[in-house]
């Protein structure tokens, strides 16, 4: 059965994929945002998931202002990054998993979620750059680390999903992946926000307290951000704050109990304020190994002891 193990929620600032392109990342303004990402690359190292969900957002480099559909999920076998303007990005194909893929779709479109089935797309800074913060660059004649499933949403053009509909969505992809047959061990990035707005009188907009109490809340308390509506996040977090609703599908696909192992915040990069965490999944057998252990009285059942040899196994493999 595969299972996802962890959920990672990041910003995707395309100035940061600039940065990293034309060797930038030594500069004193850039270290201090590629460096809250180093503890999160050696954490991806260890735990290598053997497939990434990759919730981002397309800025209408495969879809355009004439096509918008609402979630799109990536059911081909490669997604090339997309032109932007200044030529593709200089990273590897996004290799698919379309088995996986495919089961998703047919799970949680059953579930009454309309999903657009997109055999074909080009993938954008929103999902390349999230993938080299927490997998580090990466030549483009050589390979992403482990397959992804995207899952493109709306968050361009009015009216974006509700917080709520993603959260859910989230808890039915949770369900798709938990039914797939095979061992997987999957991740799945929310990406996008923080707080920033592009443009109009208030460009440049930023919103520390908001980001912090949506980061606290992610970890501790997401049913309070799901009621959220669009113009809190209008107001508060900028025109293209609203990005953070696709961290609510992440959120969602984790258990309801979560282990926060990471969080890093800072601002600015370019206009946008810069926000990642890495939230994980409590091992069951861990879980049920721990619960045992301190009741020093009872015999270890045979039971117990399978549990606690596969939570230590989980805990080599990272
Ligand atoms: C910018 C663009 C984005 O898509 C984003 O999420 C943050 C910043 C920008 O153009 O600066
Ligand atoms: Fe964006």
């Amino acid at each position: 059965m595969a299972k996802i193990i962890a959920g990672i929620g990041s910003s995707h600032v395309p100035a940061i994929g600039a940065a990293l392109d034309n060797n930038k990342t030594e500069e004193p303004y850039w270290k201090r945002v590629f460096s809250g990402f180093e503890k999160s690359q050696e954490w991806m190292r260890q735990t290598k998931p053997d497939v990434a969900i990759v919730v981002y957002n397309d800025h209408a480099s495969t879809f355009s202002v004439e096509m918008i559909p609402t979630f799109a999920l990536g059911c081909a076998a490669e997604f090339p990054p997309a032109d932007e303007g200044w030529g593709p990005r200089p990273v590897p194909v996004v290799e698919g998993h379309p088995a996986l893929a495919s089961h998703i779709a047919q799970s949680v479109i059953l579930d009454e979620f309309d999903l657009t089935i997109c055999n074909k797309m080009e993938v954008d800074h929103g999902m390349t750059v999230p993938m080299n913060l927490l997998f580090g660059k990466i030549d483009k004649t050589s390979h992403w680390p482990c397959p992804v499933v995207p899952l493109a949403v709306n968050v361009v053009m009015y009216p974006p999903p509700t917080g709520h509909r993603c959260y859910m969505l989230g808890r039915a992809i949770k369900k798709a992946v938990e039914s797939y047959p095979d061992d997987l061990r999957v991740v799945i990035f929310g990406t996008g926000g923080l707080s920033h707005q592009i443009s109009g009188p208030r460009a440049g907009l930023i919103n520390s307290k908001w980001d912090k109490n949506f980061l606290d809340n992610l970890s501790k308390n997401p049913q309070k951000l799901i009621k959220i509506p669009h113009v809190d996040y209008m107001r508060e977090a900028g025109a293209e704050g609203i990005e953070m609703v696709m961290w609510l599908i992440m959120r969602g696909a984790l258990d309801d109990k979560v282990d926060e192992v990471y969080r890093f915040y800072t601002v600015p990069a370019s206009n946008t304020a810069v926000g990642h965490i890495i939230l994980a999944n409590r091992e069951r057998g861990a879980k049920i190994a721990a619960r045992h252990k301190p009741a020093g009285k009872h015999k270890s059942t045979a039971r117990h002891k399978r549990a606690a040899a596969r939570a230590k196994v989980e805990r080599v493999r990272g």
